[in-house]
């Protein structure tokens, strides 16, 4: 464990390197796979005269989703007014509704969830010196560009982020500073978490460590923040509602743009005062939005329609896995323990390819393929952290995209093992 928590850490990669890596990727596979094209297939694949059949699968990110035609409808019939003056019905009923999905006293509808997690760090560290301590994977440490140093003013403490997403109580009580008013220290005011953990791959954090978590928290006075952009996948998976997993929590971010399907929109909730402050901080961060109902009215959908069917995309996101697993010739390096939600990490078990070599290779589609598996298959999923692959699986993805997606997974397996193609 402690030796996979290194390797993650040292290997960390933001997803700037990420694509930096796909493009090379792509230029070196132009020779690497000969034959392999984007568009070219036997007629037989074709109907006569038409296009090649080509489906495409894209299991990059939850957030690759759009409106269907209920939340659409529900968009353009929304009534709205200025939310800036606090006069929009639609964004009030949700805030209405959110805050007491969660079992808080108040929600705030926000654009984003690295707006939301931002003005949490700013209402929570509100004096000059007010210092976070955050796991060194987290979300908000790895992929807000540094936000709360760069526009809150906040320093950060890590913590080591364990493979489940938690980090060890005893370092987190060592990295308190106890110096305050002592001029040399800045003062711990926060603790931050992250519920499911993105770059772990959608774990769960347990409600017991979550329980010690609060308690540490509360003996020093510290305040509990939750990036649970993905909460209600935690909810789905441990079979409780929101609030069991929040009572350990002061406040929570919780996006309506991920699996809940939702175009636009995170809910900040929390305690009533802790809402007010917030809503001066969204103004000042430019996120004050005016007849904001129209995108309240999708978040009102995805709250009530579209939390039943996040367990369809665990669902799949283990199928998926399973087949990985079952890969004849063996090619994939999967733990079926760590696969709790709808997002998969897994690795290649022979370093045949690089992870971005991989996704360029899943991506394109080659006649052989096209023979073999019926149609052309693309599969976008991009390179993750620590060497492996990510794939994430949300509304967009059926049962049938699934199937074919692993099998495309198959044929490239089979295609890798006869190429042989050297690692570089
Ligand atoms: C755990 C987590 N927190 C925060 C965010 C940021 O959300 P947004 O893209 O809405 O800014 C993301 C986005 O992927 C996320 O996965």
């Amino acid at each position: 464990m402690a030796m996979f928590a290194k390797a993650v850490r040292t290997r960390a990669l933001l997803r700037s390197a990420t694509l930096d890596m796909i493009g090379a990727a792509r230029r070196g596979l132009a020779t690497a796979a000969a034959g392999v094209e984007r568009a070219r297939a036997p007629a037989a694949h074709r109907e006569p005269g038409g296009p090649l059949r080509v489906r495409t699968v894209d299991l990059r990110s939850d957030t690759v989703t759009k409106p269907g035609a209920a939340m659409r409808r529900a968009m353009a019939e929304a009534h709205v007014g200025d939310d800036v003056f606090g006069e929009d019905p639609t964004v009030n009923e949700l805030q209405k509704r959110a805050a007491d999905l969660f079992g808080m006293e108040a929600a705030l509808f926000v654009p984003s969830g690295t707006m939301s997690n931002l003005i949490a760090v700013m209402v929570h560290c509100s004096e000059r010196g007010d210092e976070m301590i955050v796991g060194d994977l987290a979300h908000l440490h790895v992929y807000e560009q540094g936000g709360s140093a760069q526009l809150a003013g906040v320093h950060a403490t890590t913590v080591a982020t364990r493979s489940d997403g938690t980090f060890d109580l005893h370092e987190l009580e060592d990295k308190i500073r106890h110096g305050y008013p002592d001029p040399h220290y800045p003062r711990s005011r926060l603790v931050c978490v992250e519920n499911t953990h993105n770059i772990l791959g959608g774990r769960v954090l347990p409600l017991s460590f979550l329980q010690e978590l609060r308690a540490l928290a509360d003996r020093y006075g510290l305040a509990v923040h939750m990036d649970g952009a993905r909460l209600m996948n935690a909810a789905v998976n441990l079979g409780v509602s929101p609030p069991v997993i929040l009572q350990h929590c002061h406040t929570v971010s919780v996006c309506l743009s991920k699996g809940l399907g939702a175009p636009v929109g995170t809910m900040l909730a929390g305690p009533k005062d802790f809402v007010q402050k917030a809503v001066r901080a969204r103004k000042a961060l430019g996120g004050g939005l005016r007849q904001s109902g129209i995108l309240a009215a999708a978040g009102m959908l995805a709250l009530t329609d579209m939390v039943d069917r996040l367990k369809e995309d665990h669902r799949r996101a283990r199928t998926f896995a399973q087949a990985l697993k079952q890969c004849d010739p063996p090619m994939y390096e999967v733990d079926m323990a760590a696969v709790e939600t709808n997002i998969l990490r897994f690795r290649l078990s022979s370093p045949c390819l690089s992870p971005a070599e991989f996704c360029v290779r899943a991506e394109a589609v080659c006649e052989d393929e096209a023979r073999v598996l019926g149609q052309g298959v693309r599969v976008l999923m991009f390179p993750h952290v620590g060497g492996t692959i990510r794939a994430v699986w949300h509304l967009g993805i059926s049962d049938d995209d699934n199937q074919a997606a692993a099998e495309k997974l198959h044929f490239l397996a089979q295609q890798l093992t006869k190429q042989r193609v050297r690692p570089n």
